[in-house]
């Protein structure tokens, strides 16, 4: 058996190719030196795949067969506290800990704030004038998962903390999560500089938080509170640990919701036909929360849309031993990469798969390796149900109350922001006033 499949050489421009547009360059590769291929980048040497046997293969696999990938990058950014780079039982306790709010009864208790901050923010572009999708997502979707996590009571708090984490979010350049030789320090100038300003912002807000709330942190139910409250391993608060943990939650929880806002309604208004159906279906919901979580074609859209525009277009794990793929040997350090944006639009899974097509989700699943925007085995997104359901009230609110007119006239393409790739335009549009 041989050990490594075939791909491209040079590492740089293979980095650049994944920065750019990961799907152009991957569908390249299958072509070229077959599925799985091998990239060299400069976070690490990658074995790519797109086939589901193959994804099904990493998904199910023993979760320590691996180790997070490009650690020692991604690590100075996010902190050792992050979800995303914890592992083993710590990783799986603080999964635990973090996952009941975000589930079942818990998650539909935020479902009318989910709806009156989407009606509330598309009240506020009403007059005609031009924004983005992704500026309306984000404002929504900030708002929704701050007051998830911090259960925010003022507006004070909201507002302190809404600028400190778009803050964090601007400065994070991409570049400085594909190389740690990005991250130098530049008498404060340098981007790992900026960004470090603005995280210590954030850091010194979620501490006072914890100290202003004191003991009522054992009563509380939001999040942060949760995870601030000592356990039996740690009877004393980590506030480095709780502040990555946190940050984390806040980054990957909005971030890429907003996106995907922003996508469904590029979608919908290049698909006026579908725009209609879903005005139809929603003229025949009472509106709660609840209903339009459950109405057929509104979840459907969601996932069509998550489906054409994986935020995340590749789950990546790094190997801590070695592992059989698809006829290959690889060896401990390595990686692998399921490619959702190639996997999505297998031919052979989903009938002409460039198409916007919300109805092959009607009467229809798809299995955990065919599909897959959320990742998959014991890291799957920890907020994929509540991201599912608040794009579905978030996106049902908008378009039942307002009437959205695109104004990007030729397609908008998926360009990278960070470690997401999102609308080219951020998709333009404005509200039609009444
Ligand atoms: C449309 C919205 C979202 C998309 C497309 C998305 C996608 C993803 C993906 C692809 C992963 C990596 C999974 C893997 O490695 O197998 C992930 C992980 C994660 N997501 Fe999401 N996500 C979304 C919303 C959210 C929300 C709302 C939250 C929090 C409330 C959240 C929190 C996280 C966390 C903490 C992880 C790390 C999980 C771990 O490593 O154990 N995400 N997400």
């Amino acid at each position: 058996m041989p050990d490594l499949p075939n791909g491209p050489h040079g590492k740089w421009r293979t980095t650049w190719g994944i920065i750019q547009n990961p799907r152009r360059l991957f569908n390249k590769c299958v072509q070229q030196f077959g599925d799985p291929f091998l990239m060299r980048a400069i976070n690490g040497n990658v074995v790519v795949t797109d086939r589901p046997d193959l994804v099904e293969q990493i998904f199910r696999a023993d979760p320590d067969t691996f180790s997070v990938f490009a650690s020692e990058g991604i690590r100075p950014i996010l902190g050792a506290g992050s979800l995303l780079m914890m592992e083993g039982p710590p990783h799986r306790a603080e999964r635990k800990r973090v996952a009941p709010p975000l589930h079942g009864d818990r998650m539909k208790a935020y479902g009318e704030a989910m709806q009156s901050i989407a009606l509330a923010t598309g009240r506020n572009y009403s007059d005609g004038r031009e924004f983005t999708g992704i500026r309306l997502g984000t404002e929504i979707s900030l708002d929704v998962i701050l007051q998830t996590v911090l259960g925010a009571d003022s507006n004070q708090l909201m507002n302190e903390f809404r600028h400190s984490t778009r803050g964090v979010l601007d400065r994070s350049l991409p570049i400085l999560f594909f190389s740690p030789k990005t991250q130098f320090s530049l008498l404060g100038f340098s981007p790992m500089d900026r960004l470090r300003v603005v995280q210590a912002k954030l850091r010194e807000q979620i501490k006072q938080e914890v100290q202003r709330r004191g003991d009522s942190i054992h009563s509380r139910e939001d999040i942060l509170s949760i995870l601030a409250r000592p356990t039996e391993s740690d009877p004393e608060i980590d506030f480095e640990h709780l502040a990555d943990s946190i940050g984390t939650l806040l980054f990957a929880g909005h971030e890429t919701t907003a996106v995907s806002i922003a996508w469904s309604l590029y979608h919908l208004h290049r698909n006026p036909d579908w725009l209609d159906k879903l005005r139809a279906e929603l003229d025949q919901c009472d509106m709660s929360p609840e209903s339009l979580a459950a109405m057929p074609l509104l979840r459907a859209i969601v996932q069509e849309t998550l489906r054409l525009n994986p935020i995340v277009t590749e789950v990546l794990r790094t190997l801590t031993r070695p592992m059989e793929l698809g006829g290959y040997r690889l060896p401990t350090g390595f990686s692998i990469a399921a490619a959702s944006c190639l996997t999505h639009y297998d031919e052979s899974i989903y009938a002409s798969p460039e198409t916007f097509d919300p109805g092959r989700f009607i009467d229809r699943t798809y299995t955990p390796s065919q599909y897959y925007p959320f990742g998959g085995g014991n890291r799957r997104c920890v907020g994929a149900a509540f991201a599912t359901y608040e794009l579905a009230i978030v996106l049902g609110t908008l378009v039942h109350n307002y009437r959205f007119e695109l104004l990007d006239k030729v397609p908008v393409v998926p360009r990278r922001r960070n470690v997401t790739m999102g609308p080219s335009t951020g998709v333009r549009m404005r509200i039609i006033p009444n």
